[in-house]
């Protein structure tokens, strides 16, 4: 597909994929031309193992964004043991492609190695220890590659209603942070990060606050109380990123969703499009063709009131169908024998309406 490309590319080696200065230009070119950012979620084991995959990202993105290799089970899978060589290896791409990396996630109660959650229980002194070990060891690895972070991900507790188990009235998540630290741990993690590089962008990462629902409304109002108290109180916070992860069976109403980046702008924040993929609503249009199209229509919507909204970066989950957590996450992926269509390009890394319509968006 990209016959262009300059060099022969060995499977194992982190890629001199390079695009040619004579290609179409990439969503990376585009987005540029017209002061925006756009980047991905790469895996480093594709990265250095498929060639097709490797130029594919190469090509497209400005920033990456590490999907696993940048969380707690990567980076420290046994107590004061870290490893950053699944990092570096997204770092040294980057790098060779003249691409940034953004990093995730500093603290999420996710993909938390096992030994994490039972030596947080051993109180609040050894919790605040093993959160400062954490965030003073990798800012020091990445002081140099990476310049925003996600500090905290998914700290907003979803509201009542939701699928989720245990929804709570708090506007935290009841986590094994919030349990050992108490609802200041958000801001000792963000003073945390600040004094371990004064300079990096602090992000505040969370999702469900983009679509045009009571729910979705109610987290957004969350979030706001739980920012507006963190800025109240000094604590250092430079930008919201807003994961993206759009569920067509919702309503998508740009008004709202703009009125919430333009409250975040006001209070002196950046706002990112972190995450962005499509899951398609329950019924199917009839075609491929239809279906595409209306992937396409739902996520621009939403992008051209990001935009609209302040926002200047956008990444999305990952390039295509094929490599997605939308169609390899059990509890993300359909039941019905489908497979979601949310990413620009298709389970053969071929272009999609999503692709073109990206192009469109940024050229216009
Ligand atoms: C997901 C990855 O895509 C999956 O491969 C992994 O199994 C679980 O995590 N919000 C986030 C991301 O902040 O880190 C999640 O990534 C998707 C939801």
């Amino acid at each position: 597909m990209f016959a262009g490309i300059a060099c022969a590319m060995p499977l194992t080696l982190p890629a001199c994929a390079q695009v040619p200065a004579n290609a179409n230009p990439g969503l990376r070119d585009l987005a540029r031309a017209r002061g925006l950012t756009f980047g991905t979620a790469v895996r480093s084991n594709l990265l250095t193992t498929d060639a097709a995959y490797a130029a594919l990202i190469a090509r497209e993105a400005d920033l990456l964004v590490p999907e696993w290799e940048g969380k707690w089970e990567a980076l420290q899978p046994e107590r004061d043991r870290f490893d950053f060589e699944p990092l570096r290896t997204v770092l040294r791409f980057a790098s060779s492609n003249n691409q940034r990396v953004r990093g995730h996630a500093l603290l999420w109660h996710e993909a938390m190695p096992a030994w994490l959650a039972p030596a947080l229980r051993e109180g609040p002194a050894q919790a605040q220890q093993i959160l400062e070990t954490h965030i003073t060891t990798v800012l020091r690895e990445t002081r140099e590659s990476i310049r925003d972070w996600d500090v905290v991900n998914e700290v907003i507790a979803d509201p009542p209603g939701s699928d989720n188990p245990s929804p709570t009235e708090g506007d935290l998540r009841p986590t094994p942070w919030l349990r050992a630290l108490g609802p200041n741990y958000i801001e000792r993690a963000l003073r945390l990060a600040r004094q371990a590089d004064p300079t990096l962008r602090l992000t505040f990462n969370d999702y469900g606050v983009e679509s045009d629902t009571p729910w979705a409304a109610a987290k957004r109002t969350r979030l706001l109380r739980v920012v507006r108290g963190l800025l109240e109180r000094g604590c250092p916070l430079d930008a919201v990123g807003i994961q993206g992860h759009l569920q067509m069976r919702e309503p998508f109403r740009a008004e709202p969703f703009v009125a919430f980046l333009r409250t975040l702008r006001e209070m002196g924040l950046a706002t990112l499009i972190t995450e962005l993929d499509v899951r398609e609503p329950d019924i199917l249009a009839p075609s491929l063709e239809a279906r595409d199209a209306a992937v396409a229509e739902y996520a621009i919507a939403f992008l051209t009131a990001a935009v609209e909204g302040g926002a200047r970066t956008i990444l999305t989950w990952g390039l295509s169908d094929r490599d997605s957590w939308l169609v390899q996450e059990p509890g993300v992926a359909r039941r019905d024998g489908q497979f979601h269509r949310g990413h620009p390009y298709d389970s053969e890394l071929r272009a999609k309406a999503f692709r073109a319509r990206l192009a469109q968006f940024f050229t216009r």
